[in-house]
């Protein structure tokens, strides 16, 4: 018994110690930037840290396209935005990250109704997804986190090119460090050993280190970032002991959906970032680059692949 009480007690101490810990490198991004007159789009905005991240845009003064699957979860997140902040500068787009055709007709449509976008941010994910493929043919997963945002960016680029410091934040996971066996010429088959979710999220770095490359010389900068550990509907298709093992991680050591926003948001606005183009954030602060990511010819090479599996007609670069 006494033993029992003692090891109770290590636990204890240890989850308090990690909560305390957690807490610590939790950091609000402290930005004043006003965004008025600028406009802003997030993908999967209508809930977790999508929505957190353009209610903050909202708060500032900016217009929001809220480009999302779901038009009524969508208008839902609408109404709540603007009750919460007056801003009436909020706007649904239909975008299902799942289909090609659907990335294109939101794009298209951007092209029609906007001059030019200053920020956006590429949060719309998934995590477990049953293991197959899209109409477009590729693996769904690596399809919705990785290559529609993709080719949504190289089809939105002029637009951000039209803003006096155009902005594209990729929301990543520090799940892209788990990915040491990812492979190039496998990007398009399931990955092995569940690493599926790791795999997509190390392309999300990939894509932003060579993006910032071609981006140089232009008003453009990108960034990618790991937003924490959140509590959010992400995690709702696991399944089994997994779930079990998720609910009770999540209880003890997640942050909240506004805290986990705090990233994407300080990679959107903060001044003064331009130096770190490229670059990993999470905390609201620069990160060194994952192992994963750190072989300097993979981001073209992944680069190169991608645009031959998403573009059927020539890259805008
Ligand atoms: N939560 C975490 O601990 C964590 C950790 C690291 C990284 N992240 C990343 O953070 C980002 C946001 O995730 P979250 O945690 O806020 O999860 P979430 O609450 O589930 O939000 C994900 C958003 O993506 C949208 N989405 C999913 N599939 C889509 C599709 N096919 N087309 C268009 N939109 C789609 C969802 O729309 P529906 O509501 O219609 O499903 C939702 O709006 C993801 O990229 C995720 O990988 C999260």
């Amino acid at each position: 018994m006494g033993a029992l009480k003692i090891i109770l007690g290590v636990i204890l101490a240890v989850v308090a110690l990690l909560k305390l810990y957690i807490k610590s490198i939790t950091r609000m991004c402290k930005s004043q930037v006003c965004l008025e007159g600028k406009i802003a789009v997030v993908t999967g905005a209508n809930t977790g840290i999508g929505y957190e991240t353009a209610l903050d845009f909202a708060k500032r003064g900016a217009k929001v396209i809220l480009a999302c699957r779901n038009k009524s979860k969508a208008e839902e997140a609408r109404r709540k935005i603007i009750q919460e902040t007056q801003n009436e500068k909020i706007f649904v787009r239909i975008v299902d990250m799942a289909s090609f055709d659907s990335v294109r007709k939101f794009a298209k449509e951007m092209e029609e109704t906007e001059d030019h976008i200053d920020i956006l941010v590429n949060n719309a994910g998934a995590y477990a997804l049953e293991k197959k493929r899209t109409v477009d043919g590729h693996p769904l997963l690596m399809q919705v986190n990785y290559f529609s945002s993709f080719l949504l960016t190289n089809l939105v680029l002029d637009l951000l090119k039209k803003s006096t410091a155009g902005r594209i934040v990729n929301v990543s996971s520090m799940a892209g460090k788990r990915a040491d066996q990812f492979d190039i010429n496998k990007i398009d088959e399931f990955a092995p050993n569940n690493s599926d979710y790791a795999f997509t999220k190390l392309c999300n770095i990939l894509f932003t280190i060579e993006l910032a490359k071609k981006l140089r010389g232009t008003k453009v900068t990108t960034y990618s970032l790991h937003p924490g550990f959140i509590e959010t509907d992400i995690f709702n298709n696991i399944t089994g002991l997994r779930k079990l093992l998720f609910i009770i991680i999540i209880k003890l050591f997640s942050i909240t959906c506004e805290e986990g926003a705090q990233t994407n948001i300080y990679c959107s606005v903060a001044k003064g970032i331009e130096k770190y183009n490229g670059e990993h954030f999470s905390c609201c602060e620069r990160v060194e680059p994952y192992k994963t990511a750190s072989d300097p010819e993979l981001p073209q090479k992944l680069w190169e692949k991608t645009e031959k599996l998403v573009f059927k007609h020539k890259n805008p670069f």
